[in-house]
């Protein structure tokens, strides 16, 4: 049975790196022989959340709700703002998280693999903390194995891809446990 599998990145940015580490995994993800999906979050119209518009939820959070609930897999690299998640992604998962009458909470029995990459030498692994405490809260299994990329200025190549080949191999390892884990859930 097909798998099927959502990746983003919790940053805007035209050149995000992280968009950049999860299209190398997404990419790996395809090769494990899961459906793929990436997704830019600054294509959905997301507001900042507020309870008083629950009553008619936005089209764009109610588009990435279908598109995770729909999903066996998430692949989600964060950036580390101030220690932690970014607002960006912290607003998108409290949208998505948000259950409806009748509907399964999109989160729950998600699997989950994590990244992150930032310019310092730490890669974002404190934030990355937060964003696994928060899917675990969800609901969601979170891989206990992550990539932490630190020094993302040299880190890519001009075509986006890892120049270190050791890290590269083990974005793959990670797409590839993310795409066995949910075929033996599914089975
Ligand atoms: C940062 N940055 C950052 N980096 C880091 O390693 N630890 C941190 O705590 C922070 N804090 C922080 C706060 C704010 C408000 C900004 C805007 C930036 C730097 C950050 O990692 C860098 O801008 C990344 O390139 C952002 O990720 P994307 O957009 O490239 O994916």
């Amino acid at each position: 049975k097909a798998t099927k599998i959502i990746a983003f990145a919790g940053s805007l940015r035209k050149d995000s790196f992280n968009a950049v580490l999860v299209k190398q995994a997404a990419e790996a993800a395809l090769y494990a022989g899961s459906e793929v999906e990436v997704v830019n979050l600054a294509d959905f119209d997301i507001p900042l959340f507020n309870e008083e518009l629950e009553s008619n939820t936005p089209e764009g959070v109610q588009q990435l709700k279908d598109k995770i609930r729909d999903a066996d897999g998430l692949l989600v690299a964060s950036p580390e703002y101030n220690g932690s998640i970014s607002g960006v992604l912290k607003n998108a998962l409290d949208w998505v998280s948000r259950t409806e009458p009748d509907q399964k909470p999109a989160f729950r029995d998600t699997t989950v693999a994590l990244l992150s990459t930032s310019p310092g030498g730490l890669g974002g692994i404190r934030g990355l903390n937060h964003v696994r405490d928060i899917f675990v809260g969800m609901g969601s299994l979170v891989l206990s194995n992550q990539i932490v990329v630190g020094s993302s200025y040299q880190a890519f190549d001009q075509s986006g891809k890892l120049t270190d080949e050791s890290m590269a191999s083990r974005v793959e390892q990670l797409s590839q446990e993310l795409v066995s884990t949910i075929q033996k859930l599914k089975d």
